[in-house]
């Protein structure tokens, strides 16, 4: 790595920690993500960034849709793990959870969220290893009340990492 970045400073950005879900010709999945942000309120435009070599990062940019599942703290680490370090191409991770199908065959992961987004993509940018994705919040749901699990919390109170496909994986380094 490049001397003059000191991947700690980078650790003190704040996320959340969501499931990005696509579906696509009957196939559907999802995947953990912390990089996404709202980027404007009016239209609502969010950013989500996904590794080119993800299975959901495929179902996305065929359908040029996808939903959100922000989770809560409460989540189990067991939870986090199905959706952030397998792959869909090998199991089929909707098949313990509670999910909810919306329009257009979308799926919606209920468990152990607080909020939905469904979204459409406007555009994707190539940023090296990821593909940024850029989108407009079509639908947006309250499921229940409870505190949203934070990046931060994920890694002091969970003792979670973070895998090799997640822009964050650089901290597993420092810890
Ligand atoms: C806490 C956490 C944060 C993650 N953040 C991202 C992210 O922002 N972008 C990304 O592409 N992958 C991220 N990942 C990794 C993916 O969830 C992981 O590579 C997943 O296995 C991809 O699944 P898929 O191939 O079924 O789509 C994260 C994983 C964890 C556990």
């Amino acid at each position: 790595m490049n001397p003059a970045i000191d991947p700690r400073a980078l650790f003190n950005l704040s996320y959340g920690v969501y499931i990005v879900s696509s579906a696509w010709e009957g196939k559907k999945n999802g995947q953990i993500i912390n990089a996404l942000m709202q980027l404007t309120s009016s239209p609502i435009c969010v950013a989500t960034c996904l590794h080119k070599e993800n299975y959901t990062t495929e179902l996305v940019e065929k359908s040029g849709r996808f939903t959100v599942s922000v989770l809560e703290e409460k989540v189990p680490l067991k939870f986090i793990g199905t959706f952030g370090f397998r792959c869909g191409r090998e199991i089929d991770k909707f098949a313990n959870c509670q999910f909810e199908i919306e329009e257009g065959g979308l799926p919606l992961v209920t468990e152990y969220a607080l909020s939905g987004i469904e979204l459409k993509v406007l555009s994707v940018v190539d940023v090296f290893t990821h593909k940024l994705f850029i989108a407009q919040v079509e639908k947006a749901q309250v499921l229940k009340e409870g505190t949203p699990l934070t990046y931060a919390n994920y890694h002091s109170i969970k003792k979670g990492k973070s895998p090799a496909n997640a822009p964050s994986s650089v901290f597993n380094q420092i810890k």
